[in-house]
């Protein structure tokens, strides 16, 4: 089994520390904070617990490391457990900005170890249909893409809408593209606390000329967790809040018929909900790690994902900082 050694074990790090001891052997827990330490030390109790980094990395037997530490220590950690021969598996994003994370997959690439971004979505069996549906070529043609990740709370005062939710979208945007964005614009409102931005609109457009937008807010009255892909011949939405029906396939189009030519109207048909699996996203992405550590890096793939999301995150945060406003 692969030796773990994990550093973060706040409200998202317990959820990894239980699938990495279930599927893998979790041989060191590591926290800042000693409270953390006395609780993890009592559920784990074959694992050593340390407040030093450097002491899990010492230990040879340690094959990768898992980094759930707040975003702004990520790049630093990962850097040295990198540079301490150990495989990455970091949260997202794992860098604030893209030279330093283009730093991490050069540093992996070189050691040929594994560097992979907590992008949980990406392995969600939902959003695996979105981009089967949209490689296949079901949909035609894709025009846009928009999501909805808003809700009233959690208030945050460390961490801005964009980055505590955006990520996440973001990471997903990307991968059902696969282009890089040629235009990325975002602006926002610090309604509650200055300097952190509430609500923020992200517009993207792609040389290919298609566009995204994102709604990022926890000052909204609904609770949405939507991605919305508009093609030319269906369009497809994924709502995570939904039990069953996490994916609706409209076969709703643009039509333009032969005998009016140059005149557009529209095509209604079926609306359909395909069977989507229920496997837990996290227990799928931890999986997927396990096997790139057996099996080794290949091309990289995840961390140039986790790349091309930290460079338009950086480019959004850029455009926000002149877009953005405090107070109504
Ligand atoms: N993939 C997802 O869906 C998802 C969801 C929530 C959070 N996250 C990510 O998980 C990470 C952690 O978030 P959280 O909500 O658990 O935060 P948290 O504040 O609850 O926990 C962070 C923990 O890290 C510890 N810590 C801080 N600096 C440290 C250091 N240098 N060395 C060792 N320990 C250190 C803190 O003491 C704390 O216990 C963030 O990067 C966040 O973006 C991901």
């Amino acid at each position: 089994m692969t030796v773990i050694g994990q550093a973060g074990l706040g409200a998202w790090g317990k959820n990894l520390a239980r699938n990495f001891d279930e599927l893998a052997d979790l041989a060191w827990l590591c926290d800042a904070d000693e409270s953390r330490r006395r609780e993890f030390a009592a559920r784990y109790s074959n694992a050593q617990v340390t407040g030093d980094f450097e002491e899990l990395l010492a230990d040879r037997s340690v094959e990768a490391v898992v980094i759930a530490t707040p975003v702004p220590t990520h790049y630093e950690l990962a850097k040295l457990a990198l540079e301490a021969g150990k495989h990455v598996f970091v949260e997202k994003p794992p860098a604030m900005r893209a030279a330093e994370m283009e730093e991490l997959c050069d540093l992996a690439e070189q050691r040929d170890l594994v560097l992979m971004p907590g992008h949980l979505l990406l392995y969600h069996p939902a959003v695996n249909m979105l981009k089967s549906l949209v490689e296949e070529g079901e949909l035609g043609d894709v025009l846009c893409v928009y999501s909805n990740r808003q809700n009233l709370g959690r208030i945050r005062t460390d961490e801005n809408a964009l980055w505590s939710l955006g990520v996440h979208d973001l990471s997903v945007i990307l991968y059902l593209l696969d282009e890089e964005p040629s235009e990325a614009w975002a602006h926002g409102n610090s309604f509650l606390t200055p300097g952190v931005e509430d609500v923020v609109f992200c517009y993207l457009r792609f040389p290919s000329g298609k566009i995204a937008h994102m709604h990022l807010s926890w000052l909204d009255p609904h609770k949405m967790r939507k991605i919305t892909v508009v093609g030319k011949e269906k369009m497809v939405v994924f709502d995570d809040m939904e039990l069953e029906r996490k994916i609706t396939v409209y076969e709703k189009a643009p039509w333009e018929p032969a005998e009016n030519y140059g005149e557009w109207t529209t095509r209604t048909g079926d609306i359909y909900s395909p069977k989507i699996p229920t496997d837990e996203p996290l227990r799928l992405e931890v999986k997927h790690f396990l096997e790139l550590v057996r099996n080794g890096p290949g091309e990289h793939r995840e961390a140039i994902d986790g790349l091309r999301v930290v460079g338009a995150l950086e480019r959004l945060t850029e455009s926000l900082a002149t877009h953005s406003r405090t107070g109504a």
